[in-house]
């Protein structure tokens, strides 16, 4: 095991993180002013989403100058300064690095347009006639460049065109310009969408939106081969790659150190369980079954294959797990702290996204103006255009927009939920008044204490590293529970998803009358469990370890 694999990242928006400088974003030295906080929860890295200077069509994955930083976040001096304090507190920084695409407004797509013959041309990707693949936030991923008369490829927004990974001049623009963050001190990379650089040369017309195509396409490991001999080798850097829409196969190789490619891979496999028939705009309960399958499989499958998975509930993508997963009424205290003990102790290396660890729920944003995300704008605009009803159109948006999980971080009860003196850019939840960092730092008894000791037990549990993972009661209905396995000893991980008391019975031979038993966590009193038959409270979770 090398030493970061016992570490815990945790995930900033630096938008809406804290505004140092008082305006409606937030900002690199609001970064800097909460690293002691950072430290005191005890995590090891920290990735920015991107602050590159950028047009923030997609709040900043629409990079337009990969060497300077957005105004909006400051400067580099700041940057420097984030990284230098963040190091004296034992914590590194990890840069988003967005290579799948560049905005629009990049010097380099502004020279491609330009002209056919434009040296910059095969940076991007053109062709005379569109095929049918769609943009992964609606419509065509086509969009047409009149000056040239031909269409441009772009798999998220027109504004984010796609780079053209097989021509070489574009590698070794990405390789230098991560070599000069790498000497800029930073500890590791997010890798956005890394899956999709790889695009088949003919492009072919697909029956669906054309994505098994692109999908960790044809020449994605060799140039992720490349990428670490060019960039990582000799270094003490880690990274995560972005996996959309991926296999467990090639998430292996992704990550297994023999492929020297990656140091770990997200997957989205698990955070589509309340997508039916994988259409994500419609609103729905999710599937705790096919929830608790896909992560077991994942779990048997990485380790079989040596790769390592990047575990978490949340992103800046994804709406708030409290109100996804758990309860975000009555139960949200433990529900939320259920959620984190059932995720922490897998085998992988967890995510905490800011105000997970408050237990934060989705804001409840009952009309579109009170959306900024492209995303779901997009799709407001789609169906609202197609005839669809305006509570229609907002049910799934409600459940499902990535503002979900981009409102301000509430640090306390006063004004702007203590982000920012200026009116926020996104609205504030009201529930901040009591769910805020500074009420919880005060209450051990808190969602926030209850993650830092997650974060501590990472590094003193070696079985959360090594243990061979089993699942128990594959079939039942309400509880995830699961063993880590090794010699002679086990963690026994038991999670109840659902409000209301359940009874549940565990195969013989793991509860014994000799088995020695320690409490390590659980969201309600400690306390021995001498019988198999458990009966569980509301969201009640617990992990023993047990020993012969
Ligand atoms: C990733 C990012 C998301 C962004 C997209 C396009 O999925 O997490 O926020 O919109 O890539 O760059």
């Amino acid at each position: 095991m090398q030493d970061w694999q016992r570490s815990v990242i945790y995930q900033i928006y630096p938008k809406s993180f804290y505004s140092h400088g008082g305006q409606a974003t937030g900002d690199l030295l609001g970064v800097v002013d909460k690293l002691d906080y950072l430290h005191w929860l005890g995590v090891d890295y920290l990735w920015l989403t991107p602050f590159l200077r950028s047009p923030q069509r997609d709040n900043g994955y629409d990079i337009s100058d990969y060497y300077a930083i957005d105004p909006s976040y400051g400067t580099m001096a700041d940057c420097e300064l984030l990284i230098t304090e963040a190091s004296k507190r034992g914590i590194k920084l990890m840069l988003d690095i967005v290579v799948n695409h560049t905005s629009i407004e990049h010097p380099w797509f502004q020279a491609a347009r330009s002209s056919l013959d434009n040296p910059y041309r095969d940076f991007y990707i053109w062709r005379d006639q569109p095929n049918n693949w769609e943009s992964k936030f609606g419509g065509s991923a086509w969009e047409y460049e009149a000056q040239t008369g031909q269409y441009y490829l772009h798999l998220f927004d027109h504004t984010q065109a796609d780079l053209n990974w097989d021509n070489p001049q574009v590698r070794a623009e990405v390789f230098k310009m991560m070599r000069f963050w790498r000497d800029k001190g930073v500890g590791g990379f997010r890798l956005d969408v890394i899956n999709l650089i790889s695009k088949p040369a003919d492009f072919p017309d697909d029956h669906t939106d054309g994505r098994r195509f692109y999908t960790d396409g044809p020449n994605v490991h060799r140039y992720l081969q490349e990428m670490h001999r060019e960039v990582f080798e000799g270094f003490d850097l880690i990274n995560v790659g972005e996996m959309s829409s991926t296999s467990l196969e090639h998430c292996v190789r992704y990550s297994c150190p023999a492929s020297r490619e990656l140091s770990m891979t997200f997957n989205f496999h698990h955070l589509k369980v309340d997508y039916p028939n994988l259409q994500k705009w419609v609103r729905a309960d999710f599937d705790f079954l096919e929830l608790k399958r896909i992560l077991s499989d994942w779990q048997v499958g990485m380790q079989a294959g040596d790769g390592w998975n990047a575990l978490f509930w949340c992103n800046h993508d994804q709406p708030r797990v409290v109100s996804r997963f758990g309860d975000d009424g009555e139960y949200r205290e433990p529900s939320a702290k259920m959620l984190a003990t059932a995720l922490h102790f897998l085998q992988g290396t967890p995510f905490v996204y800011q105000g997970e660890e408050l237990g934060m729920s989705n804001p409840g944003f009952e009309h579109i103006e009170q959306y900024r995300d492209v995303e779901t704008l997009n799709i407001y605009r789609l169906k609202r255009n197609a005839g669809v009803s305006e509570a229609e159109a907002m049910a799934p948006i409600m459940q499902k927009s990535r503002d979900n999980g981009r409102t301000p971080m509430q640090w306390n009860a006063g004004p702007n939920a203590g982000f920012s003196r200026a009116e926020p850019w996104i609205g504030v939840p009201a529930n901040a008044a009591f769910i805020n960092v500074e009420q919880q730092q005060q209450d051990p008894t808190s969602v926030l204490h209850y993650y830092r000791q997650l974060i501590a037990l990472r590094r003193s549990e070696a079985l959360i590293q090594d243990g061979v993972y089993r699942l128990l009661l594959p079939e039942h209905p309400h509880v995830w529970a699961y063993l880590r396995e090794g010699q002679g000893e086990r963690l026994l991980v038991v999670s109840h998803f659902y409000g209301g008391d359940c009874e549940v019975e565990l195969p013989e031979g793991i509860l014994t009358d000799s088995t020695k038993q320690r409490w390590v966590i659980g969201n309600y009193e400690a306390g021995e469990h001498r019988y198999r038959r458990l009966r569980l409270r509301p969201y009640e979770s617990f992990v023993l370890h047990l020993s012969d």
